[in-house]
């Protein structure tokens, strides 16, 4: 069977994989199950080149197929912040009901119209022969004016998403798979592979 390590540590995102990648009788290992421990630092300016530090550093560590995701928010009143800092936005030990109350507060007075962000989400696959592939998806919404919902992580209770009439912390897991950038980036990602291993 063949193997594809995933280069992350959290278990909401391997999940999330195994069920998207669930009809290609792929091995699915975590970095932890590949035996990887690497600090990498995400030290790119665009979600690609992030994405691709992550994928080159555990495919160079394991020898295997490698696939890596960076992810944030882009807010457009805010000239695209937080960005690929959307983690480390306010110090990563922050709480989101901390970083959530900040940009709500510097959107005071903003127009819904220009309330538009969007969630991006970068996949990167470093093949073992040195090939790198990536894949980009976005679902676009606005920045509430107050938090809602429970489900989700991060940013989800401030991103609302106008044709659902709600956030994306009001969506059940299921909803948001279906519609989010993550999971349009891995259902393209699936794509590549595909073909790839078509060849
Ligand atoms: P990373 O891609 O794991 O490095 O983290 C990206 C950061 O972007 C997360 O820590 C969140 O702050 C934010 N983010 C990415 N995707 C989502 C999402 O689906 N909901 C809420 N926040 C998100």
């Amino acid at each position: 069977m063949r193997k594809l390590v995933f280069a992350t540590g959290n278990q909401g995102k391997m999940k999330e994989i195994r069920e998207i990648l669930a009809d290609m009788a792929l091995e699915i290992l975590s970095m932890k199950e590949a035996g990887v421990n690497l600090d990498i630092q995400e030290d790119g300016t665009t979600f690609e080149e992030n994405a691709v530090i992550k994928a080159k550093a555990v495919q160079e560590a394991t020898g295997e197929l490698t696939l890596a995701d960076d992810s944030g928010l882009e807010i457009d009143y805010l000239n695209g912040e937080p960005g690929v800092y959307s983690a480390r936005y306010l110090g990563e030990d922050t709480s989101y009901r901390i970083k959530n109350a900040n940009l709500i507060q510097r959107l005071e007075g903003v127009p819904m119209e220009q309330r538009t962000a969007r969630f991006v989400c970068v996949i990167a696959a470093a093949f073992p022969d040195g090939r790198v592939e990536t894949a980009r998806a976005t679902i676009e919404g606005v920045i509430g004016y107050e938090e809602r919902g429970e489900n989700g992580f991060g940013y989800d209770p401030i991103f609302y998403v106008p044709e659902f009439h709600c956030s994306t912390a009001e969506l059940s897991p299921e909803q948001k798979n279906a519609v989010s950038h993550r999971g349009k980036a891995l259902r393209q990602m699936k794509e590549i592979l595909r073909e790839a291993w078509s060849k």
